[in-house]
Order: C-alpha cells, then sequence, then structure tokens
C-alpha cells in the first residue's frame, strides 16, 4: 500500500516537473537585444552650452500665449501657459549662430512663487546633430539664479538619453518679458 502511493506520488511529481520544463511559448511580443544590434557603442557624457531666446514682444514673437486662468488674481501668473519656438544659438546674441530650436511649451504651475511646468523639444540643427532630439520636462523656478530641469529622453544620436539642464538667465527686459537664457546641458547617450 505505502509502496504503491510512493510510485503514484513519483508520477505525479516526474509529470509536474515535465510539464514545468517545457520550453516557453516563442512571442514575437518581447525579445532582448544586444546593444549593438542597434548599432549602439559605448555611452558617453556630452555637455552642451548655448543660449535660448524667449521672444514675446515685436511682430515675430517665438513665444504666444495659449491660454490664462479666467481671473488674472495670481500674482505669480498661475494658470498663464505659452507655445514656444525660440531659437538656441551658439552666444548671447541673437545674431550668433543658430544651433537649433526650442520647441514646447511652458506653464505658470505655481501659486506661491513664479514656478514654470517646462515641456520642450530641443531640435538640433547642427552639424551631426541636424534632426536629432533631446526631451526636456521639468520645473524651472525663473526667478532662482540657477534652475535644474531633467533631460527626459531623445532621439536620433540622442536616444536613450539622460541627464539635465542647469539654466542661468542671461538677460530679462522687464519692459518686454524678452528672455535671453543660457542653457548647460549635461546629457548620458550613445
Ligand atoms: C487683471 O489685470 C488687468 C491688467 O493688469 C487689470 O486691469 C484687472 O483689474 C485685473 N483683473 C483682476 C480680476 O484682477
Ligand atoms: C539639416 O537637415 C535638413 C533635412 O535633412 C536639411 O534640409 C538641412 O539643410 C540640414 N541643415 C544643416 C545645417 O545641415
Ligand atoms: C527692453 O525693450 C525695450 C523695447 O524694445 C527697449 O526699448 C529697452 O531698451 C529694453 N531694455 C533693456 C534693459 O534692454
Amino acid at each position: 500500500m505505502a509502496g504503491s502511493s510512493f510510485l503514484l506520488l513519483s508520477i505525479t511529481l516526474t509529470f509536474t516537473i515535465l510539464l514545468s520544463q517545457t520550453p516557453p511559448v516563442v512571442s514575437s511580443f518581447v525579445e532582448t537585444l544586444n546593444r549593438r544590434s542597434l548599432g549602439l557603442k559605448k555611452e558617453k557624457l556630452s555637455h552642451f552650452r548655448f543660449y535660448w531666446h524667449d521672444i514675446l514682444s515685436g511682430h515675430n514673437p517665438t513665444a504666444v500665449r495659449i491660454a490664462r486662468a479666467p481671473l488674472n488674481s495670481s500674482a505669480t501668473g498661475f494658470g498663464l501657459m505659452y507655445m514656444i519656438d525660440d531659437p538656441l544659438t551658439e552666444g548671447p546674441e541673437m545674431r550668433s549662430k543658430l544651433l537649433g530650436r526650442a520647441q514646447g511649451f511652458y506653464a505658470s504651475a505655481s501659486q506661491q512663487e513664479v514656478g514654470l511646468l517646462m515641456a520642450m523639444n530641443f531640435a538640433f540643427m547642427e552639424g551631426k546633430y541636424n534632426g536629432s532630439t533631446i526631451t526636456i520636462l521639468g520645473r524651472n523656478a525663473v526667478l532662482s539664479a540657477v534652475r535644474e530641469m531633467p533631460v527626459i529622453g531623445g532621439s536620433g544620436l540622442f536616444r536613450f538619453a539622460r541627464g539635465y539642464a542647469q539654466v542661468k538667465t542671461h538677460n530679462f527686459n522687464f519692459t518686454t518679458g524678452d528672455a535671453v537664457v543660457e542653457y548647460n546641458v549635461y546629457v548620458m547617450h550613445y
């Protein structure tokens, strides 16, 4: 009696092990890749410095207001939103070499101080970076001396990018609202 139930247990166990060892169903849903198969070489750290021109005034503004809170009672401009297509230049002067454009929007997202939510793509045009992009999404407390925003990704030469941008105001015209901001972007990419 004991012998036969042992045999039964052995058979059940063997059967269970066999079942659990059947090869997984082959699926095209996901596969593990060697990064070389995507042409990715060594990951590197690059530092880019350029100037961001936000022009609200004149006939060709690069930043236009697209929304505002119904009641303008907030001293911090809470609820304001601007769409931007801002030139990125090599030097602080607008006439210096154009490297690309910052396209996206910023929105006043803080009720306590002037704090922006920035969401933009840097669309580069210069040299081998032409056509590649870096995406920034972060908080910009514009009255602070140095602000930091995350680089959350990129395309082209910036695939798998991550990093951060440190920015400081170079020039701000209180009459027009026009600003020139220095961007130092530190980015890990391939
Ligand atoms: C909104 O702003 C305008 C111009 O700054 C001002 O004249 C007006 O009184 C403000 N309205 C409210 C509700 O604060
Ligand atoms: C960037 O690429 C576009 C599209 O391929 C091309 O038309 C343009 O001339 C290039 N610009 C530079 C500065 O190389
Ligand atoms: C601000 O812009 C106005 C209008 O373009 C100009 O007259 C003024 O000189 C500028 N102020 C500064 C400090 O650049």
